[in-house]
């Protein structure tokens, strides 16, 4: 006889084989799984339609098989929710072995990036670092740099003063740096010649912020002192410079200039990068960039310092590491650098 009682049993073998390990999201197929035999059209309650039109006879037996199904998947379903509760904190539905989120790592910002670059390629010819204090005094930045006392860039609309005398409402001589020459005076000052050092460091000027301004730069600033340096060992060590920062095909120009502490003095011009000198926007058309200012120190600093004119000869330059990263990497506006806008940083995570 086939039966409707070898159907209830089988049934009943595949109630009892079923593991409820096996269920991937236990509420969800436990909640299956009575629908599916106890629910109000589930496999039971069908059975029990087709029971009706059982003949009486077999109705004993096959009442019984039924009542043990029924009996099965209740008692499945208990044992179901037992082991979720038993399992509750291990059967977390989150997956534990996924890795964590990584907390995002900084990178450095586009000027330490060509700071250090800089830095870098000094030291490849025997260049050293010294720093100097943020906070200097009238004599670092402009006396002993020979600037005569009525040298505009004594002036308010220039030089932060830090502090001004009360009795007379004038500045006082503690004011932040607006060159990093005072540096040179501070290590001339302590150690004798050979003397060749770099000092990259942060600079203020009193000016009005604008994409080609702003009231907080960087330069890097060099100077050797021995006996017999010449202009032509400073062009060279200039052209070297150039070349590693913006390539092997760079010619360099300089210029006259003028600098208190330099004499002569002249301004360095490099070959565009962008044209390659054939005249683009960036160098306005002149196949020219300017990129720093350099010179002979002049004699009277050397003096100053205690360092004998006759005897030493030394060359000086000063370069701003702005307009060294905007040239590099094309930055039209110095406000950039200032903003922390991590679309701006972001750009330059690859370089280190
Ligand atoms: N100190 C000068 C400036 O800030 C740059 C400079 C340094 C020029 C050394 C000559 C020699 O513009």
């Amino acid at each position: 006889m086939n039966s409707l009682k070898e159907k209830i049993q089988a049934y009943i073998d595949d109630i009892q084989a079923t593991s409820i390990e096996n269920f991937q999201d236990k509420a969800a197929n436990i909640e299956m799984f009575r629908v599916k035999y106890l629910g109000k059209k589930g496999i039971i309650s069908e059975l029990f339609e087709q029971f009706k039109a059982v003949p009486n006879e077999e109705k004993k037996d096959l009442g019984k098989a039924l009542n043990l199904l029924k009996a099965a998947a209740t008692e499945k379903i208990e044992e179901f929710k037992a082991f979720v509760e038993e399992h509750q904190v291990q059967d977390r539905t989150d997956d534990l072995t996924m890795p964590t989120d990584f907390s995002e790592l900084g990178s450095r910002h586009v000027l330490s990036v060509v700071m250090n670059e800089i830095i870098d390629i000094f030291s490849r010819i025997g260049f050293t670092v010294a720093d100097g204090p943020e906070i200097e005094d009238d004599y670092h930045v402009f006396t002993a740099l020979n600037f005569a006392l009525d040298h505009p860039a004594r002036d308010m609309q220039d030089t932060f003063f830090v502090e001004k005398d009360p009795e007379v409402n004038k500045p006082t001589d503690v004011l932040l740096r607006t060159h990093t020459s005072g540096v040179q005076v501070r290590v001339m000052e302590r150690q004798a010649p050979p003397i060749r050092v770099i000092m990259p460091g942060r600079v203020f000027r009193n000016e009005a912020i604008s994409a080609r301004a702003h009231c907080i730069f960087h330069q890097v600033e060099g100077l050797y002192v021995d006996k017999k340096v010449s202009f032509a060992d400073l062009k060279q060590t200039l052209l070297y410079f150039a070349k590693e920062m913006f390539g092997e095909q760079t010619q360099v120009r300089l210029r006259p200039s003028y600098f208190p502490f330099t004499e002569p003095s002249a301004e360095m011009d490099i070959s565009c990068n962008i044209c390659g000198g054939k005249g683009c926007n960036i160098c306005k058309g002149t196949g020219w960039l300017e990129i720093l200012g350099c010179g002979m120190v002049d004699p009277n600093v050397l003096k100053a310092c205690g360092i004998d004119p006759n005897e030493y000869t030394g060359f000086a330059f000063g370069m701003g590491v702005e307009r060294m990263a905007m040239l590099k990497y094309q930055i039209r506006d110095l406000r950039l650098y200032f903003e922390n806008d991590l679309r701006f940083l972001k750009q330059f995570e690859a370089i280190v």
